[in-house]
């Protein structure tokens, strides 16, 4: 089942020359996690921000073009009303924090769509459970470290009870640790919830890892469509043309003589490959 259907989807910021979306088309499936890749101004904010609504209804521009998600035309809905069906979260934690204590931060969101108390109560446990922060209600979301701020972004936007989680670059701003946080309950939230994950990112070695989809975005434009396994190997001589980096191991596996069947593109199927 489709969750996200555009078609064409071109998008003008007001002012500019150039469309930082140009005829991109894409459908994504119900519990695919997918990954945006490319280089800087390629436009992978820019389709975050088209899936969530806040373009064109927060951030003017002129978009043309058929974009659905779950059903809804994002620019013709409230954003605060797409994101119960759509979470997203961006690369600075700090930013996306006002309240006082972790529980109020996480309650915020329901309280403004008049939630009432006792499923907002119930939504906010379950989600801080969801990102392991149970305990942390009465803590300060300004005091807590960097991947803790981030996994509470996180239960924020799942309080809402959404089935697509967008994340524009969650670990750029977070240290090794924060980010190893991050990335493992991004991928639980996909295994185990069940939701559909759209991400983008430059960790390559965990996208290799965690994505079903790569999608490879240039000034504006799908470039390429596929599997991990079917992409980075073929771009390893392209690094620097695409603004994208493979995984070390893939890199390293294509500089070789071995004769390898396949070049590997996470550390487990790399060991495999050496073994033989
Ligand atoms: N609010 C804005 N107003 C005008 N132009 C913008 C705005 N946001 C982005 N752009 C332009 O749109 C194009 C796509 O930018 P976008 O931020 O979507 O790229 P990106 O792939 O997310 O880049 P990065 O890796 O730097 O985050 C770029 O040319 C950028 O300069
Ligand atoms: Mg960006």
């Amino acid at each position: 089942m489709s969750v996200v259907k555009i078609e064409n989807l071109t998008v003008q910021y007001l002012g500019e020359e150039t469309n930082a979306l140009d005829g991109v088309s894409l459908e994504i499936q119900k519990g695919e996690f997918v990954a945006l890749l490319g280089a800087h101004g390629a436009g992978k904010t820019t389709l975050c921000l088209s899936l969530n609504g806040i373009v064109p209804n927060m951030i003017s521009a002129d978009m043309y073009g058929a974009i659905e998600v779950l059903g809804e035309v994002p620019p013709k809905i409230p954003v605060r009303q797409l994101a119960t069906k759509v979470g997203s979260i961006f690369d600075n934690p700090e930013f996306q924090m006002s309240q006082l204590t972790v529980f109020e931060e996480v309650a915020l969101g329901l309280q403004n769509l008049g939630v009432e108390k006792t499923t907002i109560e119930k939504n906010i446990s379950e989600s801080l459970k969801l990102v392991g922060l149970e305990g942390f209600e009465d803590r300060s979301p300004f005091e807590i470290s960097g991947g803790q701020q981030q996994r509470l972004a996180m239960a924020s936007a799942l309080a809402m009870k959404p089935e697509i989680l967008i994340l524009d670059e969650p670990t750029s701003n977070l240290d090794p640790i924060g980010k190893e946080e991050v990335f493992s309950v991004t991928r639980s939230l996909n295994q185990e919830e069940g939701l559909t994950v759209i991400i983008a990112e430059h960790e390559v070695e965990v996208i290799a890892e965690f994505a079903d989809t790569l999608v490879l975005l240039d000034e504006g434009r799908i470039n390429e469509v596929g599997t991990p396994q079917d992409i980075f190997p073929r771009f390893v001589d392209h690094q620097e043309d695409i603004g994208v980096r493979v995984p070390q191991v893939t890199d390293l596996a294509s500089r070789k003589t071995q004769n390898f069947n396949s070049i590997p593109v996470t550390l487990d199927e790399s060991v495999e490959m050496y073994k033989k």
